[in-house]
């Protein structure tokens, strides 16, 4: 319990979170990818082929994996986007990025140090964004969903996957008891540092989850945002995408 309070501490401001995530994600680097591996059974991958199938991203389209990490989606982008397209994989943290790089194809994607609240793109410059457990992560939802929309072209889209909440109060509260004792063992077994995953849970607590970040995508401005459970709704892909500006319709000639 006071290991949960600590960590809400430094994550409740958006300064100190950003400070805090990345210092977290710079130690558990080298052993993220086989923790993701042995907590979803090897199931994220599935997960992240659904998001990437769901993005529909096709030859030529300039594609951000954002909070790439180690660049699962990035890696995964490349095919579709062909050698005519681009794939860019943002993040914040450098180690994690570093691991991406020498991966299989990662000299391949292009590999950008930037900060979800403050993308270094131009405004619609970009056909995709993917997102793989950044959401949570992110100091400013709501900032960051904002830059998102404007750095992708009209008709361009969002798919991003996250834990979710699962609906009724019971299930969420065990599955919430679940999350905690579950990550602190992880955390222990392949990092001895229960802290570095006691922080899953703890993010989710504040994080809107799959609803809440479909409301927030309308907000500012997303078309068809929705989202899709996975596992009764632990996880979910969220989806929308920016509007083609309406052309006006001209006036029919008069005769
Ligand atoms: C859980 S990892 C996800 C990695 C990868 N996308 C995946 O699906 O396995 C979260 C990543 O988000 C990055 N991150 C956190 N806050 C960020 C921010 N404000 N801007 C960019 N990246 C951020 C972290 O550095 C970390 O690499």
């Amino acid at each position: 319990m006071r290991l949960s309070r600590r960590i809400q501490r430094h994550i409740r401001a958006p300064s100190a979170k950003r400070l805090y995530v990345r210092d977290l994600f710079g130690r558990i680097a080298g052993r993220y990818d086989l923790t993701n591996d042995v907590m979803s059974l090897g199931q994220h991958r599935r997960w992240k082929d659904r998001a990437i199938e769901l993005a529909a991203i096709e030859p030529g389209h300039v594609v951000l994996d954002l909070a790439a990490g180690t660049g699962d989606l990035a890696l995964g982008a490349m095919a579709p986007a062909g050698q005519e397209g681009a794939v860019i994989a943002g993040d914040l943290t450098r180690p994690m990025m570093a691991i991406g790089r020498e991966r299989r194809g990662g000299e391949a994607v292009r590999w950008v140090e930037c900060d979800a609240t403050a993308l270094p793109f131009a405004g619609g410059s970009l056909d995709r964004v993917l997102i793989g457990y950044g959401l949570r992560n992110f100091p400013n939802l709501g900032v960051c969903l904002a830059e998102i929309y404007r750095c992708l072209k009209p008709g361009g889209k969002l798919v991003a996957l996250d834990f979710g909440k699962p609906g009724s109060g019971p299930v969420k509260s065990l599955y919430l008891r679940y999350l905690d004792l579950s990550t602190r063992l992880v955390g222990w077994t392949l990092h001895r540092d229960v802290e570095a995953y006691a922080y899953i849970p703890e993010s989710l607590r504040a994080y809107p989850a799959q609803a809440g970040v479909a409301e927030l995508m309308r907000r500012v401005g997303f078309a068809w945002a929705g989202y899709a459970d996975i596992m009764w709704g632990t996880m979910a892909l969220n989806f929308g995408e920016r509007p083609v500006d309406r052309v006006p319709i001209p006036a029919p000639l008069s005769r």
